[in-house]
């Protein structure tokens, strides 16, 4: 599968690296206004193709969109130190315009895959602006809040993230919800392996990996000025899972009715193959924990509706 990735900054070209690293596409092109950035993330990545899988790799132009099966929108501006993703819309609106203009004439058949903050808005103004079906518009959403939550819980549980099933649902962002009422540990409940293992989930552990979750952008940035490895990470699962019709459980964005709001992109767990996003499930929530999600939910639509698209 051919894949195009928007934006040849350190998510772009982390999604590119991570691609190559477990072989998620077989051609990747990668699209930039700064066409030498491009080239050299292109060539640098392409020197790890002979320790990860066989993928072609190069810098080019919308034209070489043609024939993708998923695109990656990662380009705009990112987070300012201590700036939220909500107050970043309105600059990477004006970006989308004219980028998701260019990528539908040129990649009609393709799922578009986007990165850029604040996501879930983002990925419904693309929705919007492309006019394709919802399920083939999809945000990486809270995938990356997902995998902070495992493995925050792991390491405290000291299991393999991996064997940790938890969610984060709603905004990839300040309001995001951890939906700790569904988490599993194997396949028990976090308070019976707490009991079994004799390593008590407080109050307080609670809030602090609470806290790591939620916070983790604002602390990274801080410390590097951007967050991409993980983002990177993330982006290349859902490839993966699309390119090889997977049909695998991620917490994604698409536009859908959340708990009583209509057509609002959020995250919630849902099946992904090759037509895009194919169902969603609702976990099984605790009354505050869908409080939390459906405020959520309300906060994104508003700002996205305040845009007047
Ligand atoms: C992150 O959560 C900044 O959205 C980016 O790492």
């Amino acid at each position: 599968m051919k894949l195009g990735i928007i934006g040849a900054g350190m998510v772009g070209s982390a999604a590119a690296f991570s691609c190559v690293m477990r072989g998620a596409a077989s051609r990747i092109v990668l699209v930039d206004l700064n066409e030498a950035r491009a080239r050299a993330e292109a060539e640098d990545i392409a020197h790890a193709v002979p320790f990860g899988a066989a993928v072609q790799i190069d810098a080019g132009t919308y034209a070489d969109l043609s024939g993708a099966g998923v695109v990656i929108l990662a380009c705009g501006v990112s987070q300012k130190p201590g700036e939220t993703r909500l107050e970043l819309l309105s600059r990477n609106a004006k970006v989308f315009g004219t980028v998701v203009a260019e990528v539908t004439r040129h990649a009609p058949d393709a799922i578009l895959l986007v990165a850029s903050n604040p996501v879930d808005i983002m990925g419904q103004v693309t929705q919007a602006l492309s006019g394709l079906p919802k399920a083939r518009v999809i945000g990486s959403g809270t995938i990356l809040d997902t995998a902070r939550f495992r493995w925050l819980l792991g390491r405290h549980l000291g299991i393999a993230p991996r064997s940790v099933h938890a969610y984060v649902l709603g905004e990839h962002g300040d309001s995001e919800v951890l939906a700790w009422s569904a988490a599993r540990a194997g396949s028990v409940s976090l308070e019976s392996f707490a009991a079994q293992m004799r390593s008590p989930l407080t109050d307080a552990a609670r809030t602090e990996i609470d806290a790591g979750v939620r916070r983790a952008a604002y602390t990274i940035i801080k410390g590097k000025g951007a967050t991409w490895y993980g983002i990177g990470a993330g982006l290349a699962r859902i490839v993966a899972a699309i390119s090889a019709d997977e049909q695998a459980v991620l917490t994604v964005s698409t536009v859908s009715d959340v708990l009583g709001v209509k057509d609002v992109a959020c995250s919630l767990p849902r099946v992904v193959g090759r037509e895009g996003v194919s169902a969603e499930l609702m976990p099984d929530l605790s009354r505050p924990e869908q409080e939390a999600l459906a405020t959520s939910a309300g906060l994104l639509k508003d700002s996205f509706d305040k845009l007047g698209l």
